[in-house]
């Protein structure tokens, strides 16, 4: 029987051939993503730039630099986060991906879920996190959690865009902060209790305002509002 392993290295060698849209005419090297397989923690991107294009992994300029800052306020090291991007190769001039190839690319992410098979995945930017939460604003939901068939997914700004917005920076590890909580909550196999705090998929037009789960006297982990000063560590969650 193949391993999980096996699986993964067939993917990439298929992704660093893969010729499904115009990309593959520019890129220098194809960027499946990296780290270990299964894994809780699943970064998910939006493209390689230069630096990754050059060298065929993920996240190795400055961006990846910061990620590895953010990772490590939320306890974790690179090595035990599997880390890949909606797209696998760059767009020329780090432009904007197109919507032909988040499509065209779109079914190696699916298998990289698959075989991962992280309990929380972090969308990093608007281009991630779009295919969980379309139509959303990432400065209305970033840093909080819904359920998407039993993994939680977690919106968050996209490393690159704090370091040309100084301001995004503490947003950034604020919400990385939050990941030992959100985390431990989906490893002690809480999701089942978690299912009825946590909004499971529901058409966006539905989406209100993201709420805090805290514990309240008259009906214990009701949803309701944030109060004033609500400390870090409460998970904030999409309603
Ligand atoms: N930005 C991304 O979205 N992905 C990378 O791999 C590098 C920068």
């Amino acid at each position: 029987m193949i391993t999980v392993e096996e699986r993964a290295a067939e993917l990439y060698e298929v992704i660093r051939s893969c010729t499904m849209c115009a990309l593959a005419e520019t890129r220098n090297h194809a960027v499946p993503g990296e780290g270990p397989v299964p894994a809780e923690v699943m970064c998910i991107g939006e493209a390689p730039g230069v630096n990754e294009d050059k060298q065929g992994r993920p996240f190795v300029g400055a961006a990846g630099k910061f990620l590895e800052e953010l990772l490590a306020a939320g306890g974790l090291q690179r090595d035990e986060v599997y880390i890949c991007n909606v797209l696998k190769c760059r767009p020329p001039g780090n432009r904007d991906p197109m919507p032909a190839e988040i499509e065209a690319c779109a079914e190696y992410l699916d298998l990289q879920i698959d075989m991962v098979d992280p309990l929380v995945i972090v969308t990093l930017g608007r281009f991630s996190m779009s295919r969980w939460f379309p139509q959303q604003a990432i400065s209305r939901i970033h840093g909080s959690v819904r359920e998407f068939d039993g993994r939680l997914v977690v919106p968050m700004y996209h490393p690159a865009a704090a370091l040309h917005q100084q301001n995004l920076r503490d947003v950034l590890l604020s919400d990385f902060h939050q990941l030992p909580a959100i985390l431990e909550r989906a490893r002690v196999g809480r999701l089942p209790a978690l299912a009825t705090n946590v909004a499971k998929e529901e058409p966006v037009s539905m989406a209100k305002p993201a709420l805090k789960v805290l514990p309240s006297e008259s009906e214990p982990n009701a949803l309701q509002p944030a109060p004033e000063g609500a400390q870090p560590g409460q998970i904030r969650l999409f309603e």
